[in-house]
């Protein structure tokens, strides 16, 4: 029981009232797509630059109280030899680590997909304690199609990965983030995708008590509800925040530690805009902010153009980007 209160302690560093999460764990792979908007190659030198842009920006700790990291990222250090967690831990920033490995095919399942990386999860789980990780994030992705998608079958298997998962990150002293990503891609009306996201944490965090993950040392990573990006038509801030504290009270037991969104491909200022129409709903049972990659990023990615001139100007849009969005978080734009 003692290693829980350490992980009370981290998630509720994380969930720090006024701050949120940078989402910088993009993969090697990935990264390049960030770099390639300001035509960089992706190299390890130009991914290195761009993280140390991003974790050296005065003021972060200010607005942010974790930055997830990838496996390459979380081995790598600041040009004075610093590694990048240590940077971060100094600056009273939490690092995490990306664990799963990607999807593959959910075999007799058309579309869908289970996420991999169990396998010696444990062993790794103990590296990235050393290496200085405090919490993590397991992905699953959940796509809404034609009527039978997503299928309970792979809503079912997902749910036990994260489960399996959550159980192994809090036996090495890390808070698992369980991220049931619900993807925005798609036609679907803003109904379905809030009976969708329902049906996906239900099932979830009844798996997780099966499986006596402890709630209380574990946060929720979730998409906001939304009807599809190729929907006729789009919801409304007031109606995404209503769709989604509806489904949050549908389905998320009142001793999780807390939530946080992902922006899913949202325009920045969307996902700011129906952050804040959350926060303006009033207080929740649980803490609510935002865990944000693409939409703290880009704004970054675009002020800073690869340009060693701009480094500081870009590293202040990131910083007013993060005050905006902590500021949504509470309802306070
Ligand atoms: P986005 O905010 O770009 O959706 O990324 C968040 C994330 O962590 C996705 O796994």
């Amino acid at each position: 029981m003692k290693k829980n209160t350490k992980l009370y302690e981290t998630a509720a560093a994380l969930l720090a009232s006024g701050k949120g999460i940078l989402a910088a764990d993009e993969s090697d792979a990935t990264a390049g797509k960030r770099l390639d908007m300001v035509r960089l190659d992706n190299t390890p030198e130009n991914r290195q630059d761009f993280r140390e842009l991003l974790f050296t920006a005065p003021d972060l700790e200010k607005y942010i109280s974790g930055v997830i990291l990838y496996d390459s990222t979380l081995r790598e250090a600041a040009d004075d030899g610093t590694p990048f967690a240590d940077l971060l831990t100094s600056k009273g920033i939490v690092p995490g680590i990306k664990v799963d490995t990607g999807t593959k095919e959910l075999h007799g399942f058309k579309g869908e997909v289970v996420s991999q990386g169990l396998d010696d999860l444990d062993k790794r789980f103990d590296e990235y304690y050393d290496l200085g990780a405090r919490f993590a994030k397991w992905r699953a992705v959940i796509t809404i199609d034609e009527e039978e998608t997503p299928t309970e079958q792979s809503l079912r298997m997902n749910a036990i990965q994260l489960a399996r998962y959550a159980q192994l990150a809090q036996a090495a002293g890390i808070v698992p983030m369980v991220e049931p990503e619900v993807i925005f891609e798609g036609d679907h009306s803003l109904e379905r995708a809030e009976m969708v996201t329902t049906k996906t944490l239900q099932i979830l965090f009844q798996t997780l008590i099966e499986y006596r993950v402890d709630l209380q040392g574990l946060i929720l990573k979730s998409s906001m509800v939304l009807a599809g990006s190729k929907y006729r038509e789009q919801s409304t801030p007031q109606q995404v925040a209503q769709a989604t504290l509806r489904t949050f009270h549908m389905s998320v037991p009142y001793d999780c530690a807390g939530i946080v969104f992902l922006s899913g491909g949202q325009a920045s200022q969307r996902s700011t805009d129906n952050l804040n129409a959350v926060g303006k709903m009033g207080a929740q049972p649980w803490p609510i902010t935002y865990s944000f990659s693409r939409a703290l990023e880009e704004p970054f990615l675009h002020a800073w153009g690869g340009k060693k001139e701009n480094a500081a100007a870009a590293q202040k849009v990131l910083v007013d980007v993060c005050a905006e969005n902590s500021l949504a978080a509470q309802g306070k734009l």
